[in-house]
């Protein structure tokens, strides 16, 4: 088999630097590729923490003046990932994340940043890098969305292009007047091209001019065609359906293993989750819960915004507690939903844990401890916590929506779809029908045959990149021999 030469083009690259599941997707993709005869090699920016971690890194080209200050692109490997690195220091070596200032605002440049990686994308795609001229260039979401845009505008024999949506709700929209300063034609500002709202948009300038769409589960790819879930992009989605498809995101069993995750207190294996009480002890004692192993624990691990729900797990907060259920919170995100956490846990010592922050190794910790994992989304595009929490034998508790419905098997729906029931979900997305899923798993808690068969069924499912990794090989296949 010949390999498959793929560009990927990523804001965010595990265990490099990750804000969302977009990263742990860009990190895991290229090795899973690797058994299918492909060749990936990922683009990203060159924040300091990119400069600080990647070795090997060989100067390929220099640019005195790139986007408004010297650039230069490199080639180096981190981790089992081959990487280009696009090191512009006036434009990436900056505290804060790689979207916002310490302080939480956009970069007020952002829409120069993320075309600057695009513009770098496309001259990969037309041969820039001899040792490495792509088949496919692959633009995750719309820091990326550019490339394909790019690709189009040059008007030269080009690589296929896909474009992969990880949330509609980013839609990178910036004021007209950047089209000048970023290399596009003027003529590109009309509504059949760039033009979004009176501004412009770089994921609709992906989703425009990419040979392939892909979001990261067929529920989504359906409801991002409505005008409610594709967030004004929805006729362009139905307009573009024939190439539009949901591609399930796969978790890193290596990185998401119990039974040699070492940031867990105690291993164990899916054979014998006796040692999972234990864990559940430790995490009792991190967020200060009474130690109790006959209280189901609930533990969530979310970026703390509306798209998550989590407002709505506060209002079931009542629930919980005449349940006799305790939750485990760590999150971060919006002020005002941390500081109600922060109170709730207040009001209910040894009943409500919560933790505010970002801490990869507590997650694994709170996979481990909890009985069940509570993912209430408003909408869901994949989800990656509910398949570690699949592996590590919690249970989830999810809303019926996106990739959500797609990777969880409903304890009342067992039989119907002949798969086994591996957790909870409700609809519509309220606090009371979420109450409702808490109640049921109250109970099936206490019915300890039952919630093992839960778990088992849960830790029998595959949330691997195999498969998935094997779709995305075969879509760029396609377009290759389309093109042949
Ligand atoms: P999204 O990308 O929308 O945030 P996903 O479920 O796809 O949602 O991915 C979230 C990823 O980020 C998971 O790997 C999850 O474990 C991790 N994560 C989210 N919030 C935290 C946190 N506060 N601390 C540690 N890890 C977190
Ligand atoms: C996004 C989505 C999430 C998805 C992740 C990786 O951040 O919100 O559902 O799992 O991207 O594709």
């Amino acid at each position: 088999m010949t390999p498959v030469r793929v560009l990927a083009v990523a804001s965010e690259v595990y265990p490099i630097v990750k804000t969302g599941g977009l990263a742990d997707v860009a990190g895991a993709l290229p090795i899973a590729l690797k058994t299918h005869g492909v060749e990936m090699r990922t683009l990203m920016p060159g924040y300091p923490d990119v400069m600080r971690l990647v070795s090997g890194a060989a100067e390929i080209r220099t640019w005195p003046d790139y986007f408004g200050g010297p650039g230069r692109l490199l080639a180096g490997f981190h981790e089992g990932l081959d990487l280009f690195v696009l090191d512009v220091p006036h434009l990436y070596a900056r505290p804060g994340n790689p979207y916002v200032t310490t302080e939480g605002v956009d970069w007020p440049d952002n829409g120069v940043r993320f075309a600057a990686l695009s513009r770098v994308a496309a001259d990969i795609g037309h041969g820039l890098v001899p040792a490495f001229v792509p088949d496919v260039v692959h633009a995750h979401d719309w820091q990326a969305g550019l490339a394909p845009a790019y690709l189009h505008y040059d008007n030269r024999p080009r690589p296929a292009t896909v474009m992969t949506i990880h949330n509609m709700a980013y839609q990178g929209k910036f004021a007209p007047e950047l089209i000048g300063s970023i290399g596009l034609p003027w003529h590109s500002f009309n509504v059949n091209e760039l033009e979004y709202f009176g501004g412009i948009s770089f994921l609709k300038a992906g989703l425009q001019f990419a040979d392939r769409i892909t979001t990261v589960s067929p529920t989504y790819a359906r409801e991002i065609q409505s005008d409610e879930g594709g967030m004004g992009l929805g006729g362009l989605l139905r307009a573009r359906a024939s190439v539009l498809s949901g591609i399930l995101n796969g978790i890193d069993i290596a990185v998401w293993n119990p039974e040699e995750d070492p940031h867990i207190a105690y291993r164990y294996g899916a054979e014998d989750l006796t040692f999972r009480a234990a864990n559940k002890a430790v995490l009792q004692q991190q967020f200060n819960l009474d130690s109790s192993d006959e209280a189901p624990l609930l533990g969530v691990i979310s970026r703390l915004s509306w798209q998550k729900g989590l407002d709505l797990l506060l209002e079931a907060i009542p629930t919980i507690l005449r349940e006799g259920m305790q939750l485990a919170l760590l999150g971060s995100g919006d002020r005002d939903l941390q500081e109600r956490y922060q109170a709730a846990a207040r009001a209910n010592p040894g009943r409500i844990g919560v933790v505010i922050g970002y801490d990869e190794i507590l997650a694994h910790l709170l996979q481990a401890g909890s009985d069940a994992l509570i993912v209430p989304s408003r909408f869901e595009p994949c989800g990656l916590t509910q398949l570690c929490a699949l592996r590590y034998g919690a249970v989830p508790i999810v809303s019926r929506v996106g990739g959500l419905e797609d990777t969880i098997v409903d304890i009342g729906e067992a039989d119907a779809s002949g798969r086994d029931a591996t957790g909870f979900k409700f609809a519509p997305v309220t606090a009371e029908a979420l109450a409702g899923s808490l109640r049921k798993a109250n109970a099936a808690f206490h019915d300890k045959p039952a919630w093992r068969r839960l778990q088992r069924n849960g830790l029998a499912t595959d949330v691997s990149w195999r498969k998935r990794a094997g779709d995305y090989a075969a879509l760029y296949r396609g377009l290759v021999a389309a093109r042949a």
